[in-house]
């Protein structure tokens, strides 16, 4: 076994991604890596693999990119000293936890992925869910809402790549969805909550959109 050093992966991921306002800035990487931790600990993953994959797993997301392969990851781990091997075992985990479609199937094969995929998606319903889709959202020049267009659920990964709707439509491609699609009971647990505080959010919001006086 070579030695890694993990402080300076964290360094290296923490410079790489300081400066996004995309709602994939290094808060979210952090809080992406502190939560599945916790579930690989419930959930007896790997944590010296998890925790790698969590830092890695958006500098190089298709979304921010749109290129093939990890480059930028593969940079950083490389430089935080991990070998071939395990840098082959972690981008293994990687490329199972992006969301790419109401109806595309993206259940992940090994318990690792489920947790890094488990807890990405916890980050991104609930408040700080909310908050994320509309500075992603804002990042994309998208409008908040447009009341004439009706939800959408995009059943190949192109059509959902290219859509250009509104943000509140994405709640109904992916952020309501995500709830029952965790992977594992602790993070089913954890969703619960963050799950009903975003449909109070979506009832005031059309409560005030239709204000009458
Ligand atoms: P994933 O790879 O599963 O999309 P990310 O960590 O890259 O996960 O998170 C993507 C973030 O960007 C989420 O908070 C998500 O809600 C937001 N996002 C992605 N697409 C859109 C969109 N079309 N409108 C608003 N927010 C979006
Ligand atoms: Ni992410």
């Amino acid at each position: 076994m070579n030695q890694v050093d993990i402080a300076e992966l964290y360094r290296q991921v923490k410079e790489f991604c300081e400066h996004d306002t995309t709602g994939h800035d290094w808060w979210h990487v952090h809080r992406v890596t502190q939560l599945a931790i916790h579930l690989a600990k419930h959930e007896g993953a790997d944590v010296l693999l998890v925790e790698p994959a969590a830092l890695v797993h958006d500098t190089d997301d298709w979304k921010l990119k749109g290129g093939e392969g990890y480059p930028n990851a593969t940079l950083i781990l490389k430089a935080a000293g991990y070998n071939s091997k395990q840098i082959a075992d972690i981008l293994g985990i990687v490329v199972q936890v992006s969301y790419k479609g109401a109806g595309v199937d993206t259940t992940p094969r090994s318990i690792e992925a489920m947790v890094v995929q488990d807890a990405d998606r916890l980050d991104a319903i609930g408040a700080i869910g909310i908050a994320r889709a509309f500075a992603y959202g804002g990042s994309k020049h998208r409008p908040l809402y447009l009341p004439h267009l009706e939800p959408q659920l995009h059943q190949t990964f192109e059509e959902y790549k290219t859509a250009q709707g509104h943000t509140i439509n994405h709640f109904y491609e992916k952020l309501l969805l995500l709830k029952d699609r965790m992977n594992t009971a602790t993070a089913k647990a954890l969703a619960e909550e963050r799950h009903r505080f975003m449909e109070i959010f979506l009832e005031q919001f059309y409560r005030e959109w239709n204000f009458k006086p």
